[in-house]
This record gives structure tokens, sequence and C-alpha cells, in this order.
């Protein structure tokens, strides 16, 4: 089937102003590259003929400098859901010149599918082939391309020369039907497949191809420090006192594993952890981690919806192929991060906390209660579903400026009902069946770094009764005393007393 072959800025002229764009990806893995680019430079031109220019972009997650980083350069973004993490989109986020609302990942195809954001004008693909009946074979990302393809009114297809004919076969292509329709999502294990290999698109639809030649350029991640691969150990030495204790089943549960530097490191810690039999995953991003722990023969399978990799690491696993396909499996966002699957399966949730406070409240998005950072991502469809949920971050930031301990989270993404257990470099503390002054103590004494746990055990002290005797008035003067000295431990309780 031959569609009419475009450039990137004769693909960016078939989009309008305020248009609904729906992004294939999850992380910049299988974001468009060139035509978002295109746009961006459409965009400035635009401005400075007095025309206004901005787009709504609808993603599967985050996506990459090249689509988030340069519309956001060009102030070409209105709408922006669901994740994103890029600097320049997070000041355009800040400042409200973009309006992004944070959605959980598992929810936007179905709102979509609804009408909840209006139609959707153009979907822009990511693929590594398009089949001679029309059919796509998609990338290292999946999203939501499935119900960007179906609802979009056009499509236009960035075809990547990177990603080889291989990529046929990694894909579960799979759309539930909507309520009151829905039937169970019929995965019993991590490995099962349930839909497709292809997209099937309505051929009329597509009104350009535009190539393209480039890997993801996901971001590098920090090297491993002392404080990583001690919050690695940790958690390490936790999951395996629970398989000791009979809590995991000696064949072990699905792991899911969040994003960042830190949820590297933990699965890292994982590859030494040898009485922990080979882990399975059912996960949202495979990061460069898990494909060490496959070599090494400690992970057995992966489901995901990205390859969220290094471009060193793509192109090994690009290249080599025939050694992962029974290793992985790529699926919408909405099957990888389902709560019905995520809760049949028993899957263990770790993901990365920016604080925690003393009681087991979590803020993964806000610096300072105020700022977003990227946003909730999946990390809330993992923890409220998860068999135990457990949150790891460093016990001080910035060289003790900040604690990420605090007596009251800024924002709160995971409440104390969802969270199991929270790690730092400092220790583990498990949080089950313990009440709100039991967990306390517990977070204090285990995860606190020694230079704040006076502060906050001073806090505690301060709480006048109640199940969860905080004093409100100095619940956040941590934070204020970041804002005035620029750093927490400042802070002086004497003017509560
Ligand atoms: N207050 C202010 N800044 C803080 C902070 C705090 N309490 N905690 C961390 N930071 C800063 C760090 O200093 C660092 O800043 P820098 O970029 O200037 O060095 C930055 O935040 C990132 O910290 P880092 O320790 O490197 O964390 P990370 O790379 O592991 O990412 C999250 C942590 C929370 C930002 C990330 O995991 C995230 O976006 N989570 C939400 C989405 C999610 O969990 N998805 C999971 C499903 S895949």
């Amino acid at each position: 089937m031959a569609f009419p072959i475009l450039s990137a800025q004769e693909a960016a002229d078939l989009i309008k102003n305020n248009d609904n764009l729906g992004f294939s990806g999850f992380t910049a893995s299988g974001s468009p590259k060139v035509v978002p680019e295109a746009l961006a430079e459409k965009a400035v031109k635009e401005h400075e003929a007095g025309r206004p220019f901005k787009v709504n972009v609808f993603t599967g997650a985050s996506t990459n400098n090249r689509a988030d980083g340069a519309l956001a350069r060009a102030n070409a973004i209105n709408r922006r859901t669901p994740y994103q993490n890029t600097p320049d989109l997070r000041l355009r986020i800040n400042s409200h010149d973009a309006h992004y609302f944070d959605l959980h990942l598992s929810e936007l195809a179905q709102k979509f599918r609804y009408g909840t954001y209006g139609d959707l004008d153009v979907a822009i693909l990511e693929v590594a082939e398009v089949l001679d009946n029309g059919e796509l074979v998609l990338g290292t990302g999946v999203g939501n391309v499935p119900t960007y393809a179906k609802y979009a009114k056009k499509i236009i297809l960035e075809l990547n020369a990177k990603l080889p004919a291989g990529m046929y076969g990694m894909h579960d292509i799979y759309l539930p039907l909507d309520p009151p329709h829905r039937r169970e999502i019929p995965i019993y294990k991590p490995s099962d497949r349930i839909g497709v290999p292809t997209v099937k698109v309505d051929p009329s639809k597509i009104i350009g191809v535009v190539h393209s030649d480039s890997y993801d350029m996901v971001k590098k991640f920090s090297a491993l420090d002392d404080v990583t691969l001690q919050i690695g150990a940790n958690v390490c030495g936790f999951l395996l006192g629970e398989l000791r204790a009979g809590r995991i089943p000696k064949e072990f549960l699905p792991l899911q594993s969040g994003v960042g530097n830190v949820a590297n490191a933990v699965l890292f810690g994982l590859g030494d952890a040898k009485e922990i039999p080979p882990v399975q995953m059912y996960t949202e991003v495979i990061q460069d981690a898990v494909i060490e722990l496959m070599k090494m023969g400690r992970c057995v399978f992966g489901s995901t919806c990205s390859l969220t990799l290094s471009d060193d690491t793509e192109a090994e696993v690009l290249g080599n192929l025939d050694f992962f396909r029974d290793k992985l499996v790529i699926r919408p966002a909405e099957i990888s991060n389902s709560p019905e699957v995520i809760r049949r399966l028993g899957v263990i949730a770790m993901n990365t906390a920016l604080e925690a406070d003393i009681f087991g409240n979590i803020n993964s998005t806000h610096v300072v209660g105020t700022k977003m950072m990227n946003g909730i991502g999946g990390s809330g469809d993992f923890t409220r579903n998860g068999y135990i949920s457990i949150f790891s971050c460093p016990s001080i930031t910035k060289g003790g400026l900040i604690s990420n301990i605090v007596p009251m989270a800024s924002h709160i993404d995971h409440t104390e009902h969802s969270v199991d257990v929270i790690i730092t470099d400092q220790g583990v503390a498990d949080l089950r069946g313990k009440d709100p002054v039991q967990r306390a103590h517990t977070i204090i004494d285990n995860c606190a770094h020694p230079m704040y746990r006076e502060l906050l055990r001073d806090y505690l002290k301060l709480g006048k009764g109640g199940q969860t005797p905080h004093m409100l008035e100095a619940s956040l003067e941590f934070h204020n005393e970041f804002l005035r000295s620029g750093n927490m431990s400042n802070v002086d309780w004497a003017k509560f007393a």
C-alpha cells in the first residue's frame, strides 16, 4: 500500500492551531521524533507572524526533548497529559503557559474513547514497518497507540529506520471493550499474550509517511552511588525477608519498577540477591537494569509498555532481538497498567518518592508542594493495586539541605492507605499493621537521616492528640524553613511550643 511520503515540515503544515494530537510511545521510547520538532519550528514562525499557534498533546507518558522539549521551547503546547519529564515543559507547566493535567496512565485511553477530551484530530505515530495490508508494526513503546489510531481523524506515520523488521511479534495489541460491556482482561501470568502483533488502522486515514532515523534518546541514568546502591540493597533485603517468611510465595511474584535513577538502582540490586529466584516483571517501563538481569538469567520475562533504554542498550537489544523475543512483550498502557491485572497477578510495586511523611503519605510529583516535577505516571495504578507497595527515596537530598522524610508531605499522591513499605538508604519501614503513631516512629527510626531524626521526633511531640497527631500550624515547617533559609535542618520548633 503506497502512502504519500512527506518531509517533516510538510507533515507539520497539515496540523492546525488548537488541534488535538495523539503521540505514539511511552517515555521517550516510541515517541515521534521529527514531526513534533518541525511543528515547533512552524509554531515559532506563526508566533513571529503574530498568529496564535498551540496544540493539545496527548501521549502515553513522557516523550523526548525533540517532542515535548521542542514544543515547549516554542511555547506551542496548550493542553498536555498524562505525564512529562522534560525541563522545558516543566517550566511551561509551572508558569501556566502549558495546561497540564496529571492523570493515572491507565485511564487516558478509555477517557479518550468516551470523548472526555473531544475528538482526536491527528495521531502522529512512530512505526517500525507498515505491512502490505496497511497494518502497523510499532516501535519500542506502545502507550495509547491502539486508541489514538482507531479514533484519530488523520494519521501521520514516522517510519524509523533504526527499528528492525524483527520488531514484528514483540507487541501484544489489545483493545478492551468499554463499560458496561468490558470482560476481564485475560492475563493470568506476565507472559500471556491476548491480542495481535500489529495495530490495524483504516488506511484512508493515513495522510503521510515521514522518514526518521534515530534511537529513542532516553536520558542517561546517573552512575550508581553509595546511596542508591544502599537503597537497592535495602529493597532486596526486604524482599528476601518476605520470601523467607513465606509472605511472598517461593516462586516469587511479578515485579513492577518505577522510573528514574533510584528505580534503576533497585533493579541492579536484584542481580546479586541470588536467593530470590529469577524474576518476572509486570511493569510499564523496562530500563537498562532489567536487560542486564535478563542477560544474567536473573529476569526471565518482562511484560511492559516500553523499552526505556539508553541508546547503547537499545542498539544492543534491537540488534539481538532473537535473544529477547521470548523474554519480552510490549503492551498498550491500559493493559500494562491495568488495575485489574495488577491486583490479580499480585504485582510487587516499587516506586520512587520525592518525599514521604512520617505517617506514610507520599509525594511523587510536587517539589515543595507547588512545582510540578514530572507527574504521577503509573505509580498510582501500581501502588493502589499492588500486593506489596513499596516507595523508596534517599533519606536526604542536596547534601542534607532537604530531608526526604518530613512531618507532612507538601503534596500527597499516594496516601498512607496504599503505602505498605518505605525504604531509604538508612533502612526499611514496614508500615503494615501499624497505627499512625507506630508508623511515625518506625519511619523516623528506620528511614530518616540521623541529622533529622530528633527534629522529627520533636515534631511528633508537638501533636496534641488525635489518631494522627499533627500540629497543623507546624506541619509544613520543614518546607517553610527550606523556602526561608534553604536548609530544612534550621527548623526551630520553639516558636510552636
Ligand atoms: N525536594 C526537592 N527536590 C527533590 C526532592 C525533594 N524532596 N527529592 C528529590 N529532589 C530532586 C533531586 O535533587 C533531583 O534534582 P536534580 O535533578 O536537580 O539533581 C531530582 O529531584 C530527581 O531526584 P532523583 O533522586 O535523581 O530521583 P529519580 O530520578 O529517581 O526520580 C521521581 C524520582 C519521584 C522524580 C520519579 O521517580 C518520578 O517522576 N516519579 C513519578 C512517576 C512514577 O513514579 N512513575 C512510576 C511508574 S513507572
